[in-house]
């Protein structure tokens, strides 16, 4: 008897070592025949502000200037960007856009009025770079317009008017207006948001007021000609739910086809000091990563409330900021916000990117803060140079997944434990496209573990897959002017197809995407 309850308790410690031996498996299930969503290519898109050098030296510089440009826009962006296939650029906030009053921007460029630029840097701009350089960036990037209105100092007759000016076919003061100042033919302008942050530097409102407000303008901006506008609602910080579901209850959903969110990766807990961009330990690390797994809580709890009152999900989710947000570089100007940008933005980016597909059927646009030169940039410029962030390669890594069908995973992941705590090691997503080639991307946040995974890949008959990878030797590596680069994308051999199966071995700190035939 007592040796059968040895036994007993030997073969359940047994089974329980195994079980947890197993749980520790990384295990991914591609279901690849049950995809059935689109993964919108605006999910990959960015954000440029009037702030520090975004604008003003990072995307305009002037006809006069030395660095090569086009009709005043830097060429080395322009082609950067490009090669990255941006899709949408917002514009000209953030909080600028609720001081920003368009018609100083328009006209003659020497006969255009200065502004006070107070938010950031309390700068005086000459407004040189208004709606019609705007309109040519975004031609010369190939990518759509996300205007952001002033709602907060603007008034409804000036955002009707803008409307106008931009994308009116018939004669009309505004259009009239615009064809005086040199363009004949109006712009398209699809993405129209009414509003940025009204619940802080937008104006403080309450919930309340800004769903009477937003219809209020809403109503007044149009489609006009050909023009289809997406008016986007100034919706909540992270998983502040409740204005969520204020703005979903009470905006006529005829007025509404997409709510905004703002979720900010500030992994020091602490706006006064958030750590520095390149300079950190495991422990800054491991924290920042657990922070922005976060994104996935914040769209979940939001999207459960735009289910309740938009079943059909009609009304898309528009995570129009979001990204690392550090200290600024040493020597800089606080209010520019200007960091660097190394290994661990890059796991960053690429950990938000894979939650952003996974909920592709209510997220329909993510903007990145804020392409150039501010916050996480996808390029830095000094002068006439120009580096590319590990970011950048990043979105360059993901282009696959634009517009692709995602393909739901199930995903069982080790985990990555410091400290007495632990995240998952594995992030993973994945999808189709066109030419039914599957896409896996996965990132492996231990920065001292190697991932060994075995992915199924169910539905589908596989015999290749080669992949490309991200990561370097240290958490901290950063590509800096006039020095080799550190971070970029690289091929990627460690991975074999056997049968159904594919076994991947990720290095620690790296990123992978995986083409599978
Ligand atoms: O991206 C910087 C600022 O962050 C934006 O202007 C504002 O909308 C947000 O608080």
């Amino acid at each position: 008897m007592k040796f059968l309850i040895i036994q007993c308790i030997f073969g359940l410690l047994l089974s329980l070592t195994f079980l947890s031996a197993q749980g520790k498996e990384n295990k991914i299930i591609v279901n690849a025949d049950l995809g059935k969503e689109t993964i919108s290519k605006y999910i990959y898109g960015h954000f440029a502000e009037h702030l520090g050098h975004c604008i003003y030296g990072g995307f305009w510089v002037g006809e006069d200037s030395s660095i090569p440009n086009t009709r005043g826009i830097r060429n080395d962006v322009v082609q950067a960007l490009r090669e990255i296939k941006i899709p949408v650029l917002r514009w000209p906030g953030g909080c600028f856009a609720d001081i920003y009053h368009w018609r100083d921007g328009v006209g003659p460029r020497d006969q255009r009025p200065p502004i006070l630029n107070y938010h950031w840097g309390g700068v005086t701009e000459d407004n040189s770079f208004g709606t019609h350089e705007f309109m040519d960036l975004c031609e010369q990037l190939g990518c759509e317009a996300y205007i952001a209105g002033n709602v907060g100092s603007g008034s409804v007759e000036e955002m009707k008017q803008w409307v106008e000016y931009m994308t009116s076919d018939k004669p009309g003061p505004m259009s009239n207006l615009r064809k005086q100042n040199g363009r004949d033919e109006p712009w398209k302008v699809r993405f129209l948001g009414i509003g940025n942050e009204v619940w802080g530097c937008g104006g403080n409102m309450n919930a309340d007021y800004y769903a009477d407000l937003y219809s209020h303008f809403a109503t007044f901006c149009r489609d006009l000609g050909g023009n289809k506008l997406y008016r986007i609602a100034c919706g909540p910080y992270g998983e502040n739910t409740k204005w969520t579901e204020t703005l979903m209850k009470n905006i006529k959903h005829n007025l509404l086809q997409g709510l905004s969110i703002h979720f900010y990766t500030v992994a020091g807990k602490d706006w006064n000091n958030k750590g520095s961009a390149t300079q950190f330990s495991e422990n800054n690390w491991f924290e920042t990563l657990e922070y922005t797994l976060k994104m996935d809580d914040v769209i979940s709890k939001n999207a459960k409330i735009m289910d309740q009152y938009d079943p059909e999900k009609k009304v898309g989710m528009i995570v129009d900021e979001w990204g690392d947000w550090w200290n600024v570089e040493p020597g800089t100007e606080p209010g520019f916000l200007y960091q660097q940008n190394t290994l661990r933005d890059a796991l960053v980016a690429a950990i938000n990117l894979n939650i952003f597909n996974n909920h592709c059927d209510r997220v329909k646009m993510a903007n990145i803060a804020q392409t150039v030169n501010v916050l996480q940039a996808m390029v830095l410029t000094q002068g006439e140079k120009i580096v590319l962030t590990p970011s950048y390669y990043v979105f360059k890594m993901y282009t696959v997944h634009h517009d692709a069908t995602m393909l739901p995973l199930h995903v069982e992941t080790a985990t990555y434990d410091y400290d007495n705590k632990s995240i998952p090691a594995i992030t993973a997503s994945a999808s189709k496209d066109q030419k039914e080639r599957i896409h896996l991307s996965l990132t492996n946040a231990d920065p001292k573990k190697t991932q060994e995974i075995v992915c199924s890949l169910r539905g589908a008959k596989i015999s290749r897959a080669n992949g490309t990878i991200i990561t370097a030797d240290a958490m901290n590596a950063f590509n800096d002017f006039d020095k080799a680069e550190k971070v970029g994308i690289v091929d990627f051999n460690d991975v074999s197809v056997n049968g159904d199966k594919i076994k991947v071995k990720m290095p620690p700190k790296s990123i992978v995407t995986l083409e599978i035939y």
